[in-house]
């Protein structure tokens, strides 16, 4: 198996500690980022990444590269610790800069694993931020560790190690998940942005290069009858929201 790690946070003590801890439950290579080297730019907000292509940030080498790795991998960690009741702004800048992955979502056959670290609040509002947007992204299921370790010496590995090995049995497992409704739903949004009267060009582009235009959902990932059946019915009602 091949893992990803993109760390957010500025430096490896808490979240690092717990990225660690994790680890040693997952069998396979791992890749690990540190936003703090990789020294991404600010997002300028050119619009280029959503309403050209990806290719045209001013950005891209290296963001290219990260996003590559992700591509790449079975299974994606995510670490960040809170910061102002927040993910850090090295996270934040990065997920700015893969914001195009809202209107085309890419990691459908992805598993990932949140870890978020905090002194004492925000950590589960923070693990959800992210989550949510790794299932606009597409991702298949997402996992989360979100502690307090404000004042400890120690880890309490408990939840680290319980989490961890499920997401590594899921990760070694294959098995793709069936969406949940709002999955569902967001699919259809941008499903319709992209066949509408004046879709964005890149994203008219890659649904159809993905031929995801013709399925109710990613074709790599089953729906049961009744959630075909929702997905038609919502993407009929998006197309007409979108007129
Ligand atoms: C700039 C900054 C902002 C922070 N904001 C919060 C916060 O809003 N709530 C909180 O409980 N802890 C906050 N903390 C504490 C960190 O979330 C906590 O110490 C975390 O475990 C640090 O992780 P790290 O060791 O990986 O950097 C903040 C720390 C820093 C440096």
């Amino acid at each position: 198996m091949k893992y990803v790690i993109i760390n957010g946070s500025p430096r490896r003590k808490n979240t690092w500690k717990m990225v660690e801890q994790a680890k040693m439950n997952l069998k396979g290579d791992f890749e690990e980022i540190h936003l703090m080297k990789e020294k991404i730019p600010m997002c300028n907000g050119c619009y280029k990444c959503i309403m050209e292509s990806e290719e045209k940030c001013p950005h891209n080498d290296i963001v290219k590269l990260i996003v590559d790795r992700m591509m790449e991998a079975d299974g994606i960690i995510i670490a960040s610790p809170v910061y102002a009741m927040n993910v850090t702004a090295l996270l934040k800048n990065f997920f700015d800069h893969t914001a195009y992955f809202y209107h085309r979502p890419d990691f459908f056959t992805k598993k990932a694993l949140v870890v978020v670290s905090t002194a004492g609040a925000g950590h589960k509002k923070v693990a959800n931020y992210i989550d949510e947007t790794l299932r606009h992204w597409g991702v298949n299921k997402v996992y989360k560790i979100a502690m307090a370790c404000g004042g400890k010496d120690s880890l309490e590995t408990k939840q680290i190690d319980e989490v961890s090995k499920k997401f590594a049995a899921d990760v070694e497992s294959g098995k793709m998940h069936s969406p949940k409704f709002m999955d569902i739903v967001f699919f259809d949004v941008w499903k319709a942005m992209a066949v509408s009267s004046n879709p964005i060009k890149a994203d008219e582009e890659f649904w159809h290069k993905k031929d995801l235009i013709n399925h109710d959902f990613s074709p790599e990932v089953k729906l049961n009858p009744f959630k075909k059946l929702f997905s038609k019915l919502m993407f009929l009602i998006m197309k007409k929201v979108m007129k």
